[in-house]
């Protein structure tokens, strides 16, 4: 590793990508359908929960290894803990990133189909049911959605092989911004139907009766899965930044904004799904069917709808780049391949994958392990087992393993007030005792093995 690292430019590029890899699909597609799924506010509850109290302080835990190193994963916990078992998490990182990036470019991938539908004014259907009937015939199509998942993964390609600051970080800075200001307009759209009451009460109270062990693991998984947190990609971010970055304010923005981004995702279809008279329960198809339906029903839909899936297409992109990012910076730094190959190993393998994801709602879809299809095993396994564990073994590494000093000099910027050395303080309790108890005692109940 002679030659000079990477660096994100500027403050707000640091923000705009780390933000940017924790907003996209999982707040706007996964979060709607997984608390839909699971009876709305109890999930919220848990998902938050887990978003501030938990991951917050694993995020910083990401931080602080990759910025003292300023290596990839696996680089990092070889400088750290050499010849012991911690590097462990680089390879269950590796591998889920490689497992969500095949599942994640299908719906990607469906965003590009939507931009396609929504410049046709979706063939003039505008019934429920028709925009129902449409997204069903195109997913069990087998060939289109295969081809879009490739054609994403291409996307991904020409982004990566450009390097991190000419590309990511750009992109971020105008995108994040935009896909804000549209949420919101949306937002107050919804709010605006008869049933908003209702979809409101649905998504922001919770019912404790519903909390059961699917809840639970449901929603720490939802909570790792949109923090980007678990498998490294944090690390591998927070290697670019700088000294001067504070690491605590930029894990609270982040687990801001992107619990902000979920919420909007979440009152723009929770009022939509009643006054529509739909079924919150769909599963993953659930946003792609309402959307349109929202959309259908505004003047100028049209370009709305376009609009709204070109960002959400971007907003996929800043996600998956970072997911990519953990294989490749790996790939690079551990056998010294060259960027351009590192990246389209990565993207390869996630393409075998991703057709065999996008055919499991069509020609797959019988074909099921442990009752889920391909699609929904890699999904469960990556969100709801792999990230937590990473989470729970990261978490443990630095509040107990690492060097309390690195901690301190990564954690405290000059000249620390009161309020941030408490906050240091509880960070660093949060991930020797809290952190690790509430994952392990979720997956103890979740998964009945108590
Ligand atoms: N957080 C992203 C989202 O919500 C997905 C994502 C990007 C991710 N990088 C990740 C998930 C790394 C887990 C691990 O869409």
């Amino acid at each position: 590793m002679t030659e000079k690292r990477a660096q994100f430019a500027t403050r707000l590029g640091v923000i705009a990508t780390t933000v940017g890899s924790a907003v996209g699909l999982g707040n706007i597609w996964r979060f709607p359908y997984e608390a839909g799924v699971h009876g709305g506010g109890a999930f919220l509850l848990i998902d938050l929960f887990f978003i501030f109290i938990i991951g917050v302080p694993v995020v910083c835990a990401e931080f602080i290894i990759g910025r003292h190193t300023g290596a990839n994963v696996r680089g990092a916990f070889k400088m750290l803990a050499p010849g012991k078992p911690w590097g462990i998490v680089s390879y269950l990182g590796i591998l889920a990133s490689i497992l969500i990036l095949s599942f994640y470019s299908v719906v990607a991938g469906w965003t590009l189909e939507y931009i396609g539908q929504s410049l046709s004014d979706f063939s003039g259907i505008h019934s429920p049911e028709g925009l129902h009937r449409q997204f069903d015939i195109f997913a069990q199509s087998n060939w289109r959605p295969a081809m879009w998942t490739v054609i994403f993964l291409l996307c991904n390609y020409l982004i990566l092989s450009r390097g991190v600051q000419k590309g990511i970080e750009k992109m971020s800075n105008i995108m994040m911004p935009m896909l804000f200001v549209i949420l919101i307009a949306f937002s107050i759209n919804s709010l605006t139907m008869p049933s908003a009451a209702e979809g409101l009460s649905f998504l922001f109270k919770p019912d404790f009766s519903k909390v059961t062990p699917s809840v639970l693991i449901g929603g720490m998984g939802q909570a790792f899965f949109s923090l980007s947190l678990g498998l490294g990609c944090l690390i591998t971010y927070s290697s670019y930044f700088k000294r001067e970055t504070p690491l605590v304010k930029t894990a609270f923005i982040t687990a801001g904004l992107d619990t902000l981004v979920a919420l909007l995702a979440g009152i723009i279809i929770f009022p939509a799904v009643f006054t529509f008279g739909e079924e919150p329960a769909a599963g993953p198809k659930l946003v792609f069917e309402i959307l349109p339906s929202i959309f259908s029903n505004l003047p100028g839909g049209m370009i709305w709808s376009t609009l709204f899936f070109v960002l959400l297409f971007l907003a996929s992109l800043t996600s998956t780049i970072s997911m990519s990012e953990i294989s490749i910076a790996y790939f690079q730094e551990e056998f010294g391949m060259s960027r351009r190959k590192a990246t389209w190993l990565n993207i390869g393998i996630a393409m075998v994958l991703g057709i065999i994801c996008a055919l499991s709602f069509g020609m797959l879809s019988d074909f099921t392990i442990c009752g889920l299809t391909v699609f929904n095993l890699f999904d469960y396994l990556s969100s709801n087992i792999l990230l937590p564990v990473g989470g729970l073994i990261i978490s443990i590494f630095v509040g107990w393993v690492l060097d309390r000093a690195v901690v301190q000099r990564e954690l405290v910027t000059v000249n620390p007030g009161r309020a941030t050395i408490i906050c240091v303080r509880l960070i660093v309790f949060c991930l020797r005792y809290l952190a690790p108890l509430c994952i392990a005692a979720v997956f103890i109940f979740g998964l009945g093995l108590f």
